[in-house]
């Protein structure tokens, strides 16, 4: 058994949930709460999400790192944290059923035109346009892997021919899947609703630029639930400014809160949510917690480790 306590560190996620959850699953854990450390030599694991800088690099005999979440980009980039010690990341069914209903509810907004009848609304419009069947709008989800390759399946379910593109080739049963630089041009090409759920690394980093959604056929629609820096801002606002993209949901930004001023906020084509389409739920997510700090007491293979190198 891990002798060490476990620090928890993260302004967002509520501790008291946590602590319970992380004692149910194994009660002789000692946790503790940032910022109040006790003794740094005694802290082997912490369960964090953008703990202040320089805080993980204070506990001398840290041995893992489990992020709060799915995405390790506010990990990766502390560069205070020492290269050795493990990084493992929160993801499991429930986290991946809530981002697959979450994007589904997005992409069937887009399908049914519901902007368009928001718009209306403001100006006492009552004017009828042909619905199109689910089977005739192409759905594109950029990064298949736990939470994408989820929201396919759910988006496949209920009638969308549907689309992924990752790094890698994967096989998902009832979706067409292209991969790599090759894949990207002609996932596009048959793409009229993207949904971007890419990890945040040097890679994907604005990836979806001016470039990709001028490849995406005029009036497509755009959501993006992973990362706000994989989508360059200031192409999407031209492009959503000229009218090639219609319209686009929101829910991760390259700053975080969006900044007041920004002109997302005040746009009509434009949805803004608070990054809230998934999260990682205590009492179910503690026990891949515990799972990894049992394995780490007896020496077994860790789970859900992020290659660093790779960035996800
Ligand atoms: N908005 C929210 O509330 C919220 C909540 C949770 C997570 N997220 C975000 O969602 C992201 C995805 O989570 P996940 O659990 O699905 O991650 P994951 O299981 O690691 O899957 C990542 C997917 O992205 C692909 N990918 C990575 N780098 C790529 C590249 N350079 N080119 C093409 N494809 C690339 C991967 O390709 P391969 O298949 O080849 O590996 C994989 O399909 C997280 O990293 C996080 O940032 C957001």
């Amino acid at each position: 058994m891990a002798g060490g306590a476990l620090l928890f560190s993260s302004k967002l996620d509520d501790p008291v949930a946590w602590s319970a959850a992380l004692k149910a699953a194994m009660p002789e854990l000692e946790v503790r709460v940032s910022p109040e450390l006790g003794d740094p030599a005694e802290i082997e694991t912490a369960l964090v999400w953008k703990a202040p800088p320089g805080e993980l690099a204070s506990l001398p005999n840290l041995k893992l790192i489990t992020n709060l979440g799915a995405g390790v980009d506010p990990i990766l980039a502390d560069p205070t944290i020492p290269p050795q010690i493990p990084v493992a990341r929160l993801g499991d069914a429930v986290m991946a059923q809530m981002m697959a209903q979450f994007v589904t509810m997005c992409v069937l907004r887009h399908y049914r035109d519901l902007g368009r009848y928001v718009r209306q609304q403001r100006k006492s419009r009552w004017h009828y346009e042909l619905p199109r069947a689910s089977y005739q709008c192409r759905v594109g989800i950029m990064g298949i892997g736990l939470l994408g390759g989820a929201a396919a399946r759910m988006l496949a379910a209920i009638g969308f021919p549907v689309a992924g593109w990752g790094r890698s080739p994967r096989t998902i049963e009832g979706v067409e899947t292209f991969h790599g630089a090759a894949g990207l041009a002609p996932f596009l090409a048959r793409t009229e609703i993207l949904v971007c759920l890419l990890p945040l690394t040097r890679e994907t980093r604005h990836i979806v630029d001016r470039d990709v959604l001028y490849r995406l056929p005029r009036g497509a629609k755009l959501v993006n639930c992973g990362r706000g820096g994989t989508v360059d801002e200031a192409a999407l606002l031209a492009a959503l400014q000229d009218g090639h993209v219609a319209e686009a949901t929101l829910d991760v930004f390259e700053i975080e809160p969006l900044p007041a001023d920004h002109p997302f906020w005040t746009m009509d084509n434009v949805l803004v949510l608070p990054h809230i389409a998934s999260i990682a739920v205590p009492e179910i997510a503690a026990r891949d917690v515990i799972e990894n700090i049992r394995r780490l007491a007896t020496g077994q293979p860790l789970l859900n480790i992020v290659d660093r190198g790779r960035g996800y």
